[in-house]
């Protein structure tokens, strides 16, 4: 099973799905709809709405509403809205293998359709059928996390001090929470009951730390993501290779590879010295063990459900996840 078979399950739903993307970002503008176009055809893996149809099936008993379809390609819309605006934030010059929009339109550009984006996200939620004002909360929550979750990694890179607890906090934040989004909004859009909407919300929030945790060490390893290797550091992140080799040294150390960080951009040669140390000191196995635990606690989590072929795929979401090289 891989994700053609999940698309191949979701059928017609998923269909359903794309069209509404593409339906709701229609524009008479010539330039937005060209822009518009040129993101989705290079969309990107679309985990999200997958997750989100997944789970609204997993606790509708197979069965999923027109609400269900609006939430999930609001995911979507939301979540290509971040990247436009966080491609900005990180001056970066590729994504899924291709220019920026950023950087062929500028950054204020890239940031006007980023918000077209948002709102497009906003409006298919406000014409939902049930609980919109909820999902709405849920939507403004995501992204006010979001936000914060980025301003403490900028923080962070600056400070040059994060711990273990920063660093879940922040890709809980910036990453972990518009999963936490697309299935809760989906057992919403079922009319789960209370348990389901909980289980729903618990597998999000773990396959969105293994998630994160599995881009994170690709941007060591490299791997097909369709964007240069070894960017996090030269941007003083501090992510869990890094707090994992770290962990295996003395304290002595430990503070000068943060001196290391801390100087990268005066000195850019830092940065490779910095990924030799992760490879070194077993950087990448620490978490790899990490994101092993939290892809068996997202399956976990699941066992509450009844049993179903949605439930199946998403114990297969959550191994892709972790296997993925892109
Ligand atoms: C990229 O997410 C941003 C992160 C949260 C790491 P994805 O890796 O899901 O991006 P696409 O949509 O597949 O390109
Ligand atoms: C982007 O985070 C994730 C957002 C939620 C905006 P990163 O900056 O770490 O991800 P990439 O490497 O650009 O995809
Ligand atoms: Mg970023
Ligand atoms: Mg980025």
């Amino acid at each position: 099973m891989g994700r053609k078979a999940i698309l191949d399950y979701l059928g017609n739903d998923w269909t359903r799905t794309m069209s509404l993307i593409s339906s709701s970002l229609d524009s008479d503008i010539d330039l937005l709809n060209h822009i518009n176009s040129y993101i989705m055809e290079h969309g990107g893996k679309q985990l999200r709405p997958m997750l989100s149809l997944l789970m609204a099936k997993a606790c509708g008993e197979g069965r999923l509403t027109d609400d269900s379809i609006r939430y999930a390609a609001a995911t979507e819309l939301l979540h290509n809205a971040t990247l436009l605006h966080d491609d900005v934030a990180d001056g970066s010059k590729t994504r899924r293998g291709a220019p920026t929009v950023a950087s062929f339109l500028g950054a204020s550009n890239s940031v006007l359709v980023g918000d077209y984006w948002l709102v497009k996200a906003v409006d298919l939620v406000m014409g939902a059928d049930r609980a919109v004002m909820e999902v709405l909360g849920l939507f403004a929550g995501t992204l006010s996390l979001l936000a914060s979750g980025e301003m403490l990694q900028l923080q962070k890179a600056a400070s040059g001090d994060t711990t273990e607890d920063d660093y879940l906090r922040i890709i809980r934040s910036k990453t972990g929470t518009l999963f936490e989004t697309a299935c809760e909004s989906a057992a919403i859009s079922v009319e789960a009951s209370d348990e389901a909407r909980q289980v729903a919300g618990i597998y999000a929030r773990y396959l969105g730390y293994a998630f994160q945790i599995k881009d994170d060490i690709l941007d060591y390893t490299g791997g097909d993501i369709g964007k240069p290797a070894g960017v996090d550091i030269r941007e003083r992140k501090i992510t869990l290779p890094l707090l994992g080799a770290m962990s295996r040294v003395d304290a002595k150390r430990q503070e000068e590879v943060r001196e290391m960080v801390r100087g990268v951009s005066d000195h850019p040669e830092n940065a490779g010295l910095l990924i030799g140390f992760v490879m070194d000191n077993d950087g990448i196995s620490y978490a790899q063990d990490r994101l092993k635990t939290y892809s068996h606690q997202a399956i976990q989590a699941l066992s509450v459900l009844p049993a179903s072929p949605a439930v199946d795929y998403l114990v297969e979401l959550a191994n892709f996840t972790a296997d993925r090289d892109r």
